[in-house]
């Protein structure tokens, strides 16, 4: 125990004497980062400071910076033993022009960030949104960043997705770990929107640190669950986690679920402008990993079915004998695809419901041609410390195809009809080892059929 004691006391020493000479508890901007709203002439920059600033803003401007904009600057005290203080800095550039290119940097007079680019949100729907799609990336062994950081600075993508599970921790080490994740994730995060969920990754201190470095829009207002349009697509991003952590307390998965109601009508009535929804939370409720009984093969899989009820009596108040269960309300709302992380692996479904089944039944043999249920796709490989996870040999009925390479998903959303998806294996040097074309010409809840 005094070993241990010890041991604990050295490794923050040694922090801090890293954040020292590196000169961390400096004002310096540092950990940039966008995110979008759902208004197109708005763009939202985040940023970390190690002592706080007078001031706090945002410069911005097609080529020159001839716009300013003041923050907000927020004080965040880790939950670790040494109650570590950082301040979180948060800016909105507003009046942009949609589609436009834009350069900016952000600081104080005490200290100004490097220069980043950013392409504004395009307005309307009718254009292809590019998305970047991935999980369970960490601080060490995150092997997908550099080929990130190439299409994100390329241009390659809009948009980031990370599906829960960051730094590994970024509670860690008194939140040094989550600082220098957000540090090596800037040369993506501060060029395209860097849109999040939690993962069981971030539980410490009742996720905290997520929902403090993030800037998500809407939704609970801390990231937990929120949507926005962009392109064609309504996304959605929810938190699994709610049916786990149930010590802070079990209201706020009923608080999301009624969100999620909610906010898939309004997403319904606006169909004809934005026909894909898509969801995305970090557990799954399809996979085929030998590690994982309590997701891939457990038939009360809690994201997937909800909680059972318990009692004959309870089930008759409720009229069902399980409550909060998001398959089927994504069925019932038309949802067209899940992203899942959580396994280290990349795993796309055939289209399922139910845990059955169900391909196209058009002349086409493309099974993703309109087919009758929802597709789940599991994207957990980017590349984290614990390395990659297995499979059971001979997969589950749902599994289409499967892979443990590193690597994360590219998802371009072409129109109202014609959405592709592609897996890119780093272990292969960035070749796409998978690809659909997922057709829907119906989108809603009247397109499904698997009973
Ligand atoms: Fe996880």
């Amino acid at each position: 125990m005094l070993v241990r004691a010890i041991s604990q006391r050295l490794l923050l020493l040694l922090g801090l004497a890293i954040s020292l000479t590196t000169g961390q508890l400096s004002p310096q901007p540092e950990q940039v980062h966008l995110s979008v709203t759902n208004d197109p002439t708005q763009m939202v920059v985040t940023w970390v400071t190690q002592s706080p600033t007078n001031s706090t803003s945002v410069d911005y401007g097609t080529n020159r910076f001839d716009r300013s904009a003041s923050g907000v600057q927020e004080k965040f005290v880790d939950g670790g033993s040494a109650k570590r203080v950082i301040y979180i800095h948060r800016a909105v550039m507003s009046g942009l022009r949609p589609g436009q290119r834009y350069v900016y940097r952000v600081g104080s007079e005490l200290g100004w960030s490097d220069v980043f680019l950013f392409t504004a949100t395009k307005s309307g729907s009718d254009w292809p949104a590019r998305f970047a799609v991935y999980g369970d990336m960490g601080n060490t062994n995150g092997k997908s960043i550099p080929f990130l950081q190439k299409e994100a600075q390329s241009g390659d993508f809009d948009m980031v997705l990370h599906v829960g599970d960051f730094a590994y921790n970024m509670d860690t080490n008194n939140a040094l770990v989550g600082d220098e994740f957000m540090r090596q994730v800037e040369p993506i995060a501060a060029y395209v929107p860097y849109m999040t969920c939690p993962g069981n990754h971030e539980s410490a201190y009742n996720f905290s640190n997520y929902r403090r470095r993030f800037s998500m829009p809407g939704g609970d207002g801390e990231g937990s669950f929120f949507s926005f349009d962009y392109g064609p697509v309504h996304v959605i991003s929810f938190s699994s986690e709610f049916y786990y952590y149930l010590d802070y307390g079990w209201k706020q998965a009923v608080y999301q679920f009624q969100w999620l109601e909610e906010d898939l009508q309004r997403a319904n009535q606006n169909r004809a402008n934005r026909p894909w929804i898509i969801a995305m939370a970090h557990r799954p409720m399809y996979c085929s990993n030998s590690d994982d009984p309590q997701h891939c093969t457990n038939a009360d899989n809690l994201i997937r079915t909800g909680f059972p009820v318990g009692s004959k009596q309870r089930s008759r108040i409720f009229g069902s004998d399980y409550i909060l269960g998001v398959e089927q309300l994504f069925y019932r709302y038309g949802v067209d695809l899940i992203f899942g992380a959580h396994e280290h692996s990349y795993e796309r479904m055939w289209p399922v419901y139910n845990q059955k089944v169900c391909n196209s039944t058009t002349s086409s043999d493309n099974p993703y041609d309109n087919p009758p249920a929802p597709v789940h796709v599991i994207t957990g490989s980017a590349g984290c410390v614990e390395g990659e996870d297995p499979f059971i040999p001979a997969g589950l009925p749902w599994s289409a195809f499967r892979s443990d390479d590193y690597g994360y998903t590219r998802m371009t959303v072409a129109n109202a009809t014609h959405l592709m998806l592609e897996q890119v294996s780093v272990d292969k040097g960035g070749q796409v080892i998978d690809s659909i074309v997922y057709v829907r010409n119906k989108h809603g809840s009247s397109a499904f059929n698997c009973v």
